[in-house]
C-alpha cells in the first residue's frame, strides 16, 4: 500500500512515497531556505511562486527515488494546513491533480497531525512503540501545542502559545542578535558556548490555563538587553560574515561572537527549554502519558534533547530524527494512513484552510 505525500505548507516542497504508513521508500524536500533569508523571513508571495517551480520535479524524483512510479501509488495524501494559504493551494492543487488522473484516493492531513505522525510511525518501526495516552509537544516556527493524542488518534488540546511560537522565538532573536534566517539552528550551534545562568530572564506565569505558553516577553528581554549594549562592531561582523558564507562554521561563528553574546544565546536557549519542559512536565502528570512525543523544527534542538533526557520524566520520549523533524512529506503520508484504512477521503471540494485546528 503506497501513499505519495506532498506538503507545501510553508517554505519547503516536499513528497514522499511511504509504504504501508512506516516504511519511507523517498523522501525528497527542496527548501527555499536560500530565497527567503535575505528578507529575514518567508515571503509569502515568493514561496508560493518557489512552490510552483518546484511542485512537479521534486514529485518526480520522490518517485524515482523510491523506484516507483504514479500507476504503484494507491493514493495522494496533502496537507489541507494549517499554513500560508498560497503554498497549501499549490500542493493541493496538484494533489487534486494526481488523484483525478489516477482515480485514487486524496486524504487531507493536518499538517501538525504530520508532525505528530512522523515520530510514531518511526517508533513503529523500532524496538519501543509510542504507547498512548501520549503527550505530543509540537514545536516548529509556526506552532507550539500540547496534545494529549489517544491509542486512534484523537486529539485534545492542552496548551498552546499566546503569542510567538517557539521557533519564532529563535528566529527574532537569530534575526535581533545578526544571525541570519533561520536564527533556531545557529542558537542551537552557539548555545554550549555560552554560560546559560548569565542572564537571568524571568520565567512566565500563565493566568488561566498554566499549560499555555508565551514567548514574546523573552524576545523584548533580548531586545532591551541588545538596545542596552553598542553591539553595532559584532553586528557587522557577523553580517559581513553571512555576506561571505551562508553557511559559517562554529568556528567562524565564534571569531565573530564575543563571550557576553554567547552567554545571552545560551540564557535564552535555556529560559526557553524550561518553559517547554516546565509544561510538558505538568502535562504528563495530568493525562498520566505513556509516552511524551517531541516534534517540529525545534525537536532538532540539542539542548532540548539534552534537558529532556536529563529530566528522568516519568515515560518513554520520543524524538524523531532531524530529517523528519523539519518540514517534509513523509510525516503527511505516514498521518493519511490510517485515515485511508477508515476511508476518511477528500474530494475535490477540498480546500487549503490557513487556520486549520486539530483539536
Ligand atoms: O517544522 P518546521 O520546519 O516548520 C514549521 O512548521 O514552522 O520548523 C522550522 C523552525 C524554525 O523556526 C527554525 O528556527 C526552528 O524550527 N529550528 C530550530 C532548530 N532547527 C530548526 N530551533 C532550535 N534549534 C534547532 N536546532
Ligand atoms: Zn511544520
Amino acid at each position: 500500500m503506497l501513499i505519495l505525500g506532498i506538503e507545501t505548507s510553508c517554505d519547503e516542497t516536499a513528497s514522499a512515497v511511504v509504504e504501508d504508513g512506516t516504511r519511507i521508500l523517498s523522501s525528497v524536500i527542496s527548501s527555499q531556505i536560500a530565497t527567503h533569508a535575505v528578507y529575514g523571513g518567508v515571503v509569502p508571495e515568493l514561496a508560493s511562486r518557489e512552490h510552483l517551480r518546484a511542485m512537479v520535479p521534486v514529485v518526480r524524483l520522490a518517485l524515482a527515488q523510491a523506484n516507483t512510479k504514479l500507476e504503484n501509488i494507491d493514493a495522494i495524501a496533502v496537507t489541507q494546513g494549517p499554513g500560508l494559504v498560497g503554498s497549501l493551494l499549490v500542493g493541493i492543487t496538484y494533489a487534486k491533480a494526481l488523484s483525478m488522473a489516477r482515480a485514487i484516493p486524496l486524504i487531507a492531513v493536518n499538517h501538525i497531525e504530520g508532525h505528530i505522525h512522523a515520530v510514531i510511525s518511526q517508533a513503529r518501526l523500532s524496538a519501543e512503540p509510542v504507547e498512548f495516552p501520549a503527550l505530543a509537544l509540537v514545536v516548529s516556527g509556526g506552532h507550539t501545542h500540547l496534545f494529549e493524542v489517544t491509542e486512534n488518534f484523537r486529539y485534545r488540546l492542552l496548551g498552546k502559545t499566546r503569542d510567538d511560537a517557539a521557533g519564532e522565538a529563535f528566529d527574532k532573536v537569530g534575526k535581533l542578535l545578526g544571525f541570519g534566517y533561520p536564527g533556531g539552528p545557529v542558537i542551537d550551534l552557539l548555545a554550549p558556548h555560552g554560560n546559560p545562568g548569565a542572564v537571568r530572564f524571568s520565567l512566565v506565569k500563565m493566568k488561566g490555563n498554566t499549560l499555555d505558553f508565551s514567548f514574546s516577553g523573552l524576545k523584548t528581554a533580548v531586545l532591551r538587553w541588545t538596545e542596552a549594549r553598542d553591539l553595532a562592531g559584532e553586528l557587522a561582523a557577523r553580517r559581513a560574515l553571512l555576506e561571505r558564507n551562508a553557511h559559517p562554521s562554529l568556528e567562524e561563528w565564534l571569531e565573530v561572537t564575543p563571550r557576553t553574546t554567547l552567554d545571552v544565546v545560551a540564557s535564552f536557549q535555556k529560559t526557553v527549554i524550561d518553559q517547554l519542559l516546565r509544561r510538558a512536565v505538568s502535562s504528563i502528570e495530568e493525562i498520566a502519558a505513556r509516552s511524551l512525543i517531541v516534534s517540529g523544527g525545534v525537536a532538532c534542538n540539542t539542548g532540548l534533547r539534552l534537558a529532556t533526557q536529563r529530566a528522568h520524566l516519568p515515560c518513554a520520549v520520543f524524538f524523531p530524527d532531524s530529517g523528519l523533524s523539519t518540514d517534509n512529506a513523509a510525516m503527511i503520508a505516514a498521518a493519511a494512513f490510517p485515515k485511508f484504512t477508515r476511508g476518511e477521503h477528500a474530494d475535490l471540494t477540498l480546500r487549503a484552510q490557513p487556520n486549520l485546528a486539530l483539536a
